[in-house]
C-alpha cells in the first residue's frame, strides 16, 4: 500500500506535496525534488491529454529561456505512464485570480502590456507563436504586475484538438480569443498572439473580459464579430492614446493590429510617453487646483 502511494506521488526526481490547480487538460501541484529540496510546480497530464502533444511542447518550453517566462525543469513520464513536466515554483497568483479581485491600476496595466510584449517579441523573432494568451496564462509574482511569467509557452492549446472537450476551457479561452482564430486556427499568427494580450488589457483596464456570452455560440458570436464596448465608454479614465493602442490591437482585420511583439513594444513605449505627458498634464491641472483652492484657503483667513 505505501510503496502503491509513493508511487503515485512520485513522479521522476519529484514528490507532490499537494496539489495547486487544475486547468484544461492537466493538473498542476507543487512538488518537491528528493535530492535538493528544491520546489516546483509539476504539471501532470490528465487521462485524457494527448501524450504526444505534451510531450512535443514540453520541449518546446525548455528551449525557451526568458526572464519573463516560467522556467523549464524538468520533464519525464511517471511509472503510471502519465506525462509531467516540471517548472520553477512561483509565489503569488495568476492574472484571472488578481482581476476576479479588481481591475489594474493604468501604471500596473502598462507592467503587464510590457512584460507580455516583450516575450512576444523574443518568441515571435523564433517563430513561435503563443496561441493561448488568457489571464490564467499570466502569473504575478508575488502578486506583482511589474514580475510576471508567461505560462503555458508551447503548451498551447490547440482550438481543434483540445479546446473543444471542455466547454469551460473554450470559454475562459475565447473571451481572449481572435476572430481568425476562432474560425480557423490554421490561420493564426504573431498577429494572434497580439490580438490576445490587447483583449488582456481591455480587461485589465476596464474590469471585463471583452466579450460575454450566455452561451458558448452567443460568444463566439461576438468573438468572429471582434465586436467589444469601446474601453472609455466602460472606464471613462483610460488615456485616449492607451484605449486607442489597446483597439487596434483587437483589430478584427489582422493587417490592422501592431504586426508582432516587437512592433507593439515600439507602440506601447510611444503610448507611455504620450500616457506620461497626461499625466503630467493632469499633475499641472491638480497642482493648478490645489493653487487656487490654497488661495482660496488663503482669502478665507484673511476675512476671518
Ligand atoms: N510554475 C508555477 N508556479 C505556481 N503556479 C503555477 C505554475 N504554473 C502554473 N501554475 C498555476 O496553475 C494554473 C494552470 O497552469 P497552466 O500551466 O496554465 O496549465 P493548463 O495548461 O492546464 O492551463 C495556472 O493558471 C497557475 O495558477
Ligand atoms: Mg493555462
Amino acid at each position: 500500500m505505501v510503496s502503491l502511494l509513493s508511487r503515485a506521488s512520485s513522479y521522476g526526481p519529484f514528490e507532490v506535496i499537494r496539489p495547486a490547480a487544475s486547468g484544461g487538460t492537466a493538473s498542476v501541484f507543487i512538488a518537491r525534488d528528493r535530492s535538493t529540496e528544491r520546489l516546483v510546480a509539476l504539471k501532470v497530464l490528465e487521462e485524457t491529454g494527448d501524450p504526444k502533444r505534451f510531450d512535443r511542447e514540453a520541449r518546446i518550453l525548455a528551449t525557451i529561456v526568458h526572464p519573463n517566462v516560467v522556467r523549464y525543469v524538468a520533464h519525464g513520464i511517471a511509472q503510471s505512464g502519465r506525462p509531467w513536466l516540471a517548472m520553477e515554483w512561483l509565489e503569488g497568483e495568476d492574472l484571472d485570480a488578481r482581476l476576479d479581485r479588481a481591475p489594474l491600476s493604468i501604471e500596473q496595466t502598462l507592467h503587464v502590456a510590457r512584460g507580455i510584449a516583450e516575450v512576444l517579441a523574443y518568441a515571435h523573432s523564433r517563430r513561435l507563436v503563443h496561441r493561448d494568451l488568457k489571464p490564467g496564462n499570466v502569473f504575478l509574482v508575488d502578486r506583482d504586475p511589474s514580475q510576471l511569467r508567461v505560462l503555458d509557452f508551447g503548451i498551447a492549446t490547440d482550438f481543434t484538438e483540445s479546446g473543444i472537450t471542455k466547454t469551460g476551457t473554450i470559454i475562459g479561452t475565447a473571451q481572449y480569443m481572435a476572430p481568425e482564430q476562432a474560425l480557423d486556427v490554421r490561420t493564426v499568427d504573431a498577429r494572434t498572439d497580439v490580438f490576445a494580450l490587447g483583449a488582456i488589457l481591455y480587461h485589465c483596464l476596464t474590469g471585463q473580459p471583452p466579450y460575454r456570452g450566455a452561451s458558448l455560440r452567443e460568444l463566439l458570436a461576438y468573438v468572429v464579430q471582434a465586436k467589444a464596448r469601446p474601453i472609455r465608454e466602460v472606464a471613462p479614465s483610460v488615456p485616449a492614446e492607451l484605449a486607442a493602442l489597446v483597439t487596434r490591437m483587437m483589430a478584427r482585420n489582422p493587417d490592422h493590429r501592431p504586426a508582432d511583439g516587437g512592433a507593439l513594444i515600439h507602440e506601447l513605449l510611444e503610448a507611455r510617453r504620450l500616457v506620461g505627458r497626461d499625466d503630467e498634464r493632469k499633475e499641472e491641472r491638480d497642482e493648478h487646483e490645489r493653487g487656487s483652492s490654497l488661495a482660496g484657503d488663503r482669502s478665507l483667513e484673511m476675512h476671518a
